[in-house]
């Protein structure tokens, strides 16, 4: 257990429910092996309290920062100073630096963890083609962190295609050297094939994608932590590609958040 003094720099993640909340003791663990002198614990905020709470925040002189998750991810970014690059493409928050002149400075460190985990992997980005499931909240982040990563070509299938759609026309904006588009795509033809879809937490879910032409040399990732190994994991080591658990993405961000806010 971290001994908690006056020079502590104190974190906290803050959401509505917290009791599913586990990066806070990842994050406790994180810091504790770099003997960095730095806590963190949920904090339970309801949404219409959302405002008050970050006003507070603003004004704690040792708080250095903290998480943002469901329901905050979006109301936080009227309410903070500035908003990362990733952040605006994104257009949800999940982390949040506090300044020591009282300023707030969020970003979006998703798609920094997703890629981070595949590199710590040992997956090289650059120049693969990349099929991807989903275009939610996680899905976003991803798709463009890939892009920014260097993938030569992105193809984003959702199950509704607007999303996909208007995601692909984003990243193509923003990175128009890579070839994005949405679509089922092929599996036969990727590199890197993606889950970023919540299918795979509830037995009996559907594959996000059709695993049967995935190329054995391709690799397989995945956002959903648990189960450990997704039915999209275990069908594509079958076909003797490499995977990468959701776990990896969530470890890879504990690096992120803690640069955001200067503890590294
Ligand atoms: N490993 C990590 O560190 C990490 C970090 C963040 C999130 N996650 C995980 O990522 C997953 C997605 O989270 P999120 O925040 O992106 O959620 P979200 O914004 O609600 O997006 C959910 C995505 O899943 C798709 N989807 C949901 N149910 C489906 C179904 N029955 N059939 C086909 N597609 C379906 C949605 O498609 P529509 O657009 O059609 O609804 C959308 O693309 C969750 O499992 C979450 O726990 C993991």
């Amino acid at each position: 257990m971290t001994r908690i003094t006056g020079k502590t720099r104190i974190l906290f993640i803050l959401g509505d429910p917290v009791a599913h909340i586990i990066g806070s003791s990842l994050l406790n663990e994180h810091f504790a092996e770099r003997s960095i002198d730095a806590a963190v614990s949920p904090l339970h905020v309801a949404p219409g309290d959302l405002p008050r709470a970050i006003d507070m925040l603003r004004r704690l002189h040792n708080v250095a920062g903290f998480g943002v998750t469901i329901p905050h991810k979006i109301a936080v970014i009227p309410l903070l100073d500035s908003v990362g690059e990733r952040g605006r493409q994104v257009g949800a928050v999940n982390f949040v630096r506090c300044n020591p002149d009282g300023t707030l400075h969020g970003d979006n460190i998703d798609g920094l963890g997703f890629a981070g985990g595949l590199v710590a992997a040992s997956v090289t980005i650059r120049g693969a083609r990349v099929l991807q499931a989903g275009a939610g909240g996680a899905g976003r982040a991803i798709a463009f962190a890939m892009a920014e990563a260097g993938a030569a070509d992105l193809t984003i299938a959702n199950r509704s295609p607007d999303k996909a759609r208007e995601l692909a026309e984003a990243v193509s904006h923003a990175y128009p050297s890579c070839r994005t588009r949405a679509g089922n795509g092929d599996p036969a033809a990727c590199d890197i094939a993606i889950n970023t879809t919540s299918l795979g937490m509830k037995s009996g879910d559907a594959l996000p994608m059709p695993t049967d032409q995935l190329p054995e040399g391709a690799v397989a990732a995945e956002v959903v932590m648990t189960p450990e190994v997704t039915p999209f994991l275990a069908a594509a080591a079958a076909r003797g590609c490499r995977t990468v658990g959701g776990k990896a993405m969530l470890l890879a961000q504990l690096r992120a958040a803690s640069d955001l806010v200067g503890l590294a």
